[in-house]
């Protein structure tokens, strides 16, 4: 199995980095348009085959790397930078991935496409737009990411491992995306019953925090680092796992909605089935009416930027 990656930044290097250390592919491809760039990532990351599963890492300026790739994951493109939303990258990014995405597809007729790139909702529907391909071959990592820090905070707060610990953020991967505070759960535990490790239950105030610091963590993180990498790492190669060993994983992946509780025509995070064949099935999760105002909301919001760059 091989893995192309586009993009040799720090996104891309830790995916082919986190990719390398679980064993994910044979071959790990990275295509960039910096010579320089990629063969000093891919040197770093040979060095280190000694000790992990995957048998090449490989990669070039030129397109043909990724031949015949069974999934390419597209994290190319201008990042944020301070004080920048994701959506403040949006005609750029978009524009790019339109002629990135025909020549991919020349190389690699039958892979699955996986786009990182923000703004990740409407760079996956430009994509899938652009390719002509079913909605279930090409999708955006969304808001996995996302729901791993909601996780993680309410982790925190319980006082339970993370594994334990249950609940989505959907919509947009960005400032308009929803927690469903109404289905998430510490074992089976509804998450308003659930006593924290303080000794009391979240109240309203501690839910906006949590959520609060949910849709600001990469806001923070560029702000002291430059850029985040190592836990989207992880969670797109939990997504390409799902679909190389065709786990059918339910994973908040970015797919395209078709009357999907009263949405359409627009690409964003609900739960999906994952697995060899892309997205196979998308869940139809109970909500709140307010959730379910929120998701349209953000609905609304990720196809207007789309719309407004003649998507
Ligand atoms: C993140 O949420 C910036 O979208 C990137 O870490």
């Amino acid at each position: 199995m091989k893995i192309g990656l586009v993009g040799a930044g720090s996104v891309g290097a830790t995916i082919a980095y986190a990719c390398q250390i679980r064993g994910v592919a044979q071959t790990i491809a990275i295509y960039d348009i910096d010579p320089k760039k990629t063969r000093a990532e891919v040197l770093d990351l040979n060095h280190g085959l000694q000790f992990t599963p995957v048998a090449s890492v490989i990669g070039s300026d030129d397109i043909e790397v990724l031949r015949d790739s069974d999934v390419i994951v597209t994290t190319a493109g201008a990042k944020q930078r301070p004080g920048q939303t994701r959506m403040d990258l949006a005609a750029t990014n978009v524009a790019m991935m339109q002629s990135l995405m025909k020549q991919c597809m020349s190389v690699a007729p039958d892979a699955l496409h996986l786009v990182v790139t923000n703004p990740c909702d409407v760079v996956t529907y430009a994509a899938l737009k652009a390719s002509g391909l079913p909605p279930s071959r090409v999708f955006g990592s969304g808001t996995v990411l996302d729901s791993s820090r909601f996780r993680y905070l309410l982790a925190q707060h319980a006082g339970v491992a993370v594994q334990n610990v249950h609940g989505y953020v959907l919509g947009e991967h960005g400032d308009s995306e929803i927690a469903i505070w109404s289905r998430a759960n510490i074992g089976m535990v509804p998450i308003d019953e659930y006593v924290g490790a303080s000794g009391v239950a979240l109240d309203e105030t501690g839910k906006r925090e949590i959520f609060d610091q949910v849709v600001n963590a990469a806001y923070e993180i560029i702000e002291g680092k430059g850029a985040t990498w190592y836990a989207v790492g992880l969670a797109v190669t939990r997504i390409v796992e799902a679909v190389l060993h065709d786990e059918s994983r339910v994973l908040p992946v970015s797919t395209y909605l078709e009357d999907y509780k009263g949405i359409s025509d627009v690409c964003l995070s609900v739960p999906c089935v994952v697995n060899r064949n892309g997205v196979e099935r998308i869940l139809d999760v109970p909500m709140s009416d307010a959730e379910l105002g929120g998701l349209r909301a953000s609905a609304d919001q990720v196809r207007g930027v789309a719309r407004a760059l003649g998507l």
